[in-house]
């Protein structure tokens, strides 16, 4: 195969005469090729795309140059030993480099490629000179897996100046198409319960198959996992995954094939960087979701994985909703980021959340193996999301109980080794929005968060967004007290509702004019959380600091990798068929559009 390479938009006539940049002269000056193409090709080579592209040194002639199609721009260093280093981000099957050498004409380059999955240590895979030609030339090696490529160079035959045009590194295959073929599945790929070692990738087809994932690390889709069964609700389970990794998967169903997406594994424990995002009360296939999910999708927003803070589908939580309010307007997104998501008092208006159960493939780590709250581990963060339906009374005994859930979380916090934790539920223990404080989730819940060191409480309900001076009990925490942050990120797309009230003292920032969703970072003792809006502006910015432990205790990072080992506790995935749906509630009002959803009255809600 022949791939296209290099056109140079300033090519040798132009270059000659003017309208491109003057040619650099350090000292490794240029003489114009006798021959050089019009275009260049890669000969046995299927071009990666490159990440980043880093350099030793350089004389001013920068290592991006290697990257950009111009043959009059160069990468060029002096000395023994100076390299350039291409980063693919993520690890993919290699089998070579091509490599198009300033004045490869003139002279035989000494060079040595070397290939690394981390960055830090790198294995040789070729030593030897470059041909004497100004063309793209493959080098190809035995196939392995890597992410990063070095090229050390040790001068040429005529000096110990070291200066490459262009460079790419060469995949084992072609990457896949990443557009879609076939028949559109009626509910495209959403990722569930991505961990380290393994991730569910949910789907529905048009008919009854037994589908297929392939997947592998990058674009190398090298492994593939039958569904096992037949049916039209597919979840398969992806295994022998590595930890903070970028995997790449294609399903293949009932003829129908998925262009190529891509999603990250969970990190490991020793990870101290994480990017999450956050939003309740956004299920209803209106105007305002589609514009909050503009901007999310946006790649500086574009997050590891995505919570969903309760209401995600509008009004009643049936199958239908679900995918008219969620799965199709965000299908984009979550076919990439991970949903964990927690039930919405919506949720609970057909059959208590039957429907969201059988939707979602959730950790179900609780002695009631119930997926209506669970916790995680990601990086640097323990995350745990709670049911407030089963404190407020919409939950009967037999689906969850406070005391049940209470003991879970107790034991569930009392457990935790990772350095920050989040906590995620429906109904906001602090708020002066319509709904106001939830003080059973507040005084059940605030103790455990206070013991066990809970930093940030996310929470949705009522459609503003209102975040807490650090709290303490009922108030404000004092100079001494360590307060927690709860916030209502209930400004997801349902219609926001004014606040009727005046601000309230413990209240930092509140706003219900803006849509828009959380944007949380954490850097090791560092995270910022911060309100963007659907226009893209940011709204508010938390920021909390802690001092954490320059190394972990040897005994810590034991028990952390016991816990990696034993991450396999969760739901199993297979295709979900729904029973008939029932309601325990009356349904909610019917609303004027999309995004004018009733809530029915809290007084009337059974207790
Ligand atoms: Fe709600």
């Amino acid at each position: 195969m022949r791939n296209r390479l290099l056109v140079s938009s300033c090519l040798l006539g132009a270059w000659l005469v003017t309208g491109c940049d003057s040619p650099p002269a350090p000292t490794d000056s240029d003489f114009p090729p006798a021959a050089l193409p019009t275009s260049l090709t890669a000969p046995n080579c299927n071009v990666l795309t490159t990440n980043a592209v880093t350099a030793s040194g350089d004389d001013g002639n920068v290592p991006g140059n290697t990257q950009d199609d111009d043959l009059g721009t160069r990468w060029s260093a002096q000395g023994t030993g100076v390299w350039l280093q291409l980063d693919l981000g993520a690890v993919q099957a290699l089998t070579g480099t091509t490599i198009a050498w300033h004045r490869g004409n003139e002279r035989q380059n000494h060079f040595v490629l070397s290939t690394s999955q981390d960055g830090v240590t790198f294995t040789q895979a070729y030593a030897g000179d470059s041909a004497l030609n100004t063309s793209a030339q493959t080098t190809s090696f035995a196939s392995r897996n890597a992410r990063y490529v070095r090229i050390t160079v040790n001068g040429n035959t005529v000096n110990d100046w070291n200066s490459i045009a262009e460079t790419r590194a060469c995949a084992a295959a072609a990457p896949p198409s990443t557009t879609d073929s076939g028949a559109a599945l009626p509910r495209q790929p959403y990722l569930q319960s991505v961990k380290q070692t393994s991730a569910i990738v949910a789907f529905r087809t048009p008919s009854t198959c037994t589908p297929s994932v392939r997947f592998g690390e990058g674009t190398s889709l090298t492994s593939t996992v039958s569904a096992g069964v037949a049916g039209t609700r597919h979840a398969v389970k992806l295994s022998g995954l590595s930890a903070g990794r970028t995997y790449g998967y294609v399903v293949e169903a009932c003829g129908s094939r998925t262009g190529l997406r891509s999603f990250q594994t969970s990190p490991l424990s020793t990870a101290t960087k994480v990017h999450f995002t956050a939003m309740g009360d956004f299920g209803t296939g209106g105007s305002a979701q589609a514009k909050v999910m503009a901007v999310m999708a946006q790649p500086a927003w574009r997050s590891e994985l995505l919570l969903a803070l309760g209401d995600n589908a509008y009004p009643n939580g049936t199958d239908a909703e679900f995918q008219a309010h969620l799965f199709t307007p965000m299908a984009g997104l979550l076919r990439e980021v991970p949903m964990f998501a927690t039930l919405g008092n919506h949720e609970y208006v057909t059959n208590q959340g039957q429907p969201y159960l059988d939707n979602f493939y959730l950790p179900a780590n609780n002695p009631q193996g119930t997926e209506r709250y669970y916790s995680f581990d990601w990086g640097p963060v323990h995350f745990i999301a709670l049911d407030s339906n089963c404190v407020v009374g919409l939950a009967s005994a037999d689906r969850c109980t406070l005391s049940a859930q209470r003991a879970w979380a107790e034991a569930d916090l009392a457990a935790n080794t990772r350095p920050w934790v989040v906590a995620l539920f429906h109904h906001p223990s602090w708020s002066s929005g319509e709904h106001g404080s939830q003080l059973t989730m507040r005084r059940q819940f605030g103790p455990l968060f206070e013991k066990y060191g809970v930093d940030l409480v996310l929470t949705g309900h009522d459609h503003d967004y209102e975040r807490s001076k650090p709290m303490f009990g009922d108030a404000v925490a004092s100079s001494t007290q360590r307060g927690i942050p709860y916030l209502v990120v209930g400004s997801g797309g349902a219609t926001l509702r004014p606040f009727a009230t005046s601000q309230p003292a413990w209240t930092a920032v509140r706003d219900a004019v803006a849509y828009g969703f959380l944007d949380v970072t954490v850097d090791g003792g560092t995270l910022v959380a911060r309100l963007i809006t659907s226009s893209n502006t940011v709204r508010d910015t938390l920021t909390l600091t802690k001092t954490l432990p320059t190394t972990a205790p040897a005994q810590a990072r034991v028990q952390a990798r016991a816990l990696e080992a034993a991450e396999g506790q969760d739901t199993p995935p297979g295709p979900v068929e729904d029973g008939p749906e029932r309601r325990v509630d009356s349904p909610v009002p019917p609303a004027d559009t999309a995004e004018s959803v009733a809530d029915p009255d809290e007084r009337l809600l059974p207790r």
